[in-house]
């Protein structure tokens, strides 16, 4: 029996996290599961309740709420209390607040906790800003994505238009370089690259060469692993 596995995909947004892990997760048979829109669910349910800046509210908030990923046919249907909002948590509003939020440790503290959990079947990918470093420190693959912000910019606006909605270069430029800032800068967990991460730069790499490199990646560990 091949040992179950938790691949492990950090980087900034825009940097190609989401799509290379779908579909290195549909290449393995793995489970695909996307932290950020945990957090995204957490940030539009305090912007319904009107809490964004309680942060006592929103820790409540977050211990109280049911959040569930569905990944089907390439999306991941997020329901929050049984409701879904999939759509909703990708709103400007929420790209706005989202970092804010992320940086509360007990939203954190109960989200990892939660992550752990989704994990422990086994044969995972899951992409984020800490899963590397702080969900499973002991991911067997671990990789780190980046692209230089132009070409995030890019593949951000591109996906907008790709869904029929119409943005500003400059605006999503704007909440990219925001929150990156907060994301790598927060006290806890940020965005950070493990040590032993292999760094991929995507800004010139197609998504095939990218899924590629990472199935190699586990490849390389299954048949290392049998020599052991
Ligand atoms: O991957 P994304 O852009 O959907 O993530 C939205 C935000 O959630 C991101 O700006 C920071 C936060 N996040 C986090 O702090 N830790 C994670 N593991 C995943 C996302």
């Amino acid at each position: 029996m091949t040992e179950k596995m938790i691949i492990a995909i950090d980087g900034p947004a825009g940097s190609g996290k989401s799509t290379t892990a779908k579909l290195v997760a549909e290449k393995l048979g793995f489970l695909y599961i996307d932290t950020g829109a945990m957090y995204r669910a957490i940030t539009f349910a305090a912007i319904q309740n009107n809490i964004l800046e309680n942060y006592e509210a929103v820790i409540q908030l977050t211990k109280n709420s049911e959040i569930k990923l569905q990944f089907n046919d390439g999306i991941t249907k997020v329901f929050l209390n049984e409701l879904e909002v999939t759509e909703e948590i990708r709103s400007p509003l929420v790209n706005s607040q989202v970092s804010d939020i992320s940086k509360i440790n007990e939203v954190r503290e109960e989200l990892v906790a939660k992550q752990r959990k989704m994990g422990e079947v086994g044969d995972v990918v899951m992409e984020g800003r800490d899963i590397g470093t702080v969900v499973f420190p002991n991911a067997q693959i671990k990789v780190f994505l980046t692209a230089s912000i132009d070409k995030r910019v890019d593949r951000r606006v591109k996906e907008y238009e790709d869904n029929g909605k119409s943005v500003k270069y400059d605006d999503v430029k704007h909440n990219l370089v925001n929150r990156d800032i907060i994301d790598s800068t927060r006290t806890v967990s940020p965005l950070l690259k493990a040590e032993e991460a292999l760094e991929i730069d995507t800004s010139n790499l197609s998504i095939d060469e990218q899924v590629e490199k990472i199935v190699k990646l586990v490849e390389e560990y299954r048949i290392n692993k049998q020599k052991v």
